[in-house]
């Protein structure tokens, strides 16, 4: 017996765009911009890049036919010697006006005080050697924001080699590397001895800087301690605890500011940082360089209370991961999410020495798509 296949309707033909009935048997709009622009023709397959400069057109585009062959649409220009070619499959893609998929877009893990034992750790060498195995780090990265590179060369070039397997080192008002130790004029607090109170880093800075690593070369001081603590899961806490409170730590941006002999930098951050879901995706905090809030005196009146209250929690045995660095470890976070301080240390009791950098949250995002897909140009 022969199948007769239903006939396929003919696109309608409207004054800016046209309409044509898809798989779901509705009939979907799509404008005339929108179809000449993304032609597969206007993309050049080698550099990726679309070729094609619709700002050149001399006349807006508009179908003088289409019809559907084939499984795909056939678009004939007016006042263009050109005719498009769209696989139906390709728009079925775009019909709902959704945003792209992202698979770096993964769901956070919160993690408290009792996480250390189950902290991802991975080999440094074998994170150079293996793609699978930094598409794990980053997924860990991504999901949990802190993470422990073990096996470090004991050198300023491993640290510089680790960093480069998520962005370029991404340089600061004070450079491209930080060494943390004694210092005899400390501009920082972190120069010093003293206890550090759980804070981001470089909160002056916009944006301030994303993946932050601390390549731990010396630990053998008394004391000294490091302190982490899971932003995410802090502010998801206080959101329920505290709504009122997590609203004006959200929504209201507050001055911070890193000022010495050559340098003032300042920048104005919300405390707590939503992604485009609505989820906290991180915070900045910093008690030393907060600078004197310039809010409305009565906002004021809400404000600190609320920040002191977000403030303490943070300090909260529940949250906090308290542990002993090791020489040959790179602790790698995420700087916008997880707060990091330490204990105070005797600086006669031996040598503690940590070098740092900073890459980009967005790069380390960009090196985790290009490892798990080939983006719009999969074969
Ligand atoms: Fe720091």
């Amino acid at each position: 017996m022969n199948v007769i296949a239903s006939p396929i309707a003919a696109p309608v033909l409207k004054d800016k765009g046209l309409e044509i009935v898809l798989s779901d048997g509705e009939s979907h709009y799509f404008n005339y911009y929108w179809l000449r622009d993304n032609c597969p023709a206007s993309f050049n397959a080698e550099t990726r890049e679309r070729s094609f400069d619709i700002f050149h057109l001399d006349t807006p585009p508009r179908a003088a036919h289409a019809e559907v062959t084939q499984s795909a649409l056939e678009i004939t220009w007016q006042n263009e010697a050109h005719v498009t070619h769209f696989p139906l499959s390709w728009l079925e893609d775009f019909r709902a006006a959704k945003h792209r998929h992202d698979p770096s877009d993964l769901p956070r893990q919160a993690w408290y005080s009792d996480h250390y034992p189950d902290v991802p750790r991975f080999s440094q060498p074998q994170l150079v050697s293996d793609p699978a195995e930094r598409t794990r780090w980053i997924e860990a990265m991504l999901t949990e924001g802190f993470t422990i590179v073990t096996d470090m060369p004991d050198s300023d070039a491993g640290l510089t080699e680790t960093a480069r397997l998520l962005g370029q080192v991404r340089p600061t008002f004070f450079g491209d590397y930080f060494d943390v130790k004694t210092h005899i004029n400390p501009t920082n607090t972190a120069y010093t001895a003293a206890a550090l109170e759980l804070h981001t880093d470089v909160p002056a800075e916009t944006p301030a800087p994303g993946i932050q690593f601390l390549h731990c070369r010396a630990n053998t001081v008394e004391g000294g301690g490091s302190l982490y603590a899971d932003g995410v899961a802090v502010a998801n806490d206080f959101r329920a605890r505290d709504p009122e409170g997590f609203k004006l730590l959200s929504e209201v941006d507050i001055p911070f500011y890193c000022e010495h002999d050559s340098y003032d930098m300042r920048a104005r951050q919300t405390v707590i940082e939503l992604d485009r879901h609505g989820e906290v995706s991180g915070l900045t905090i910093s008690q030393h360089m907060a600078d004197i809030f310039d809010l409305p005196q009565d906002l004021l009146d809400d404000y600190y209370p609320a920040f002191c209250r977000f403030g303490r929690m943070l300090q909260e045995e529940k949250y906090m991961m308290q542990f002993v660095m090791k020489a040959g470890e790179c602790m790698v976070f995420d700087n916008h999410r997880i707060v990091h301080g330490r204990a105070a240390y005797s600086a006669t009791s031996g040598d503690r020495y940590l070098r740092g950098c900073y890459t980009d949250r967005e790069e380390m995002r960009s090196t985790y798509r290009a490892l798990v897909s080939e983006g719009r140009f999969k074969a």
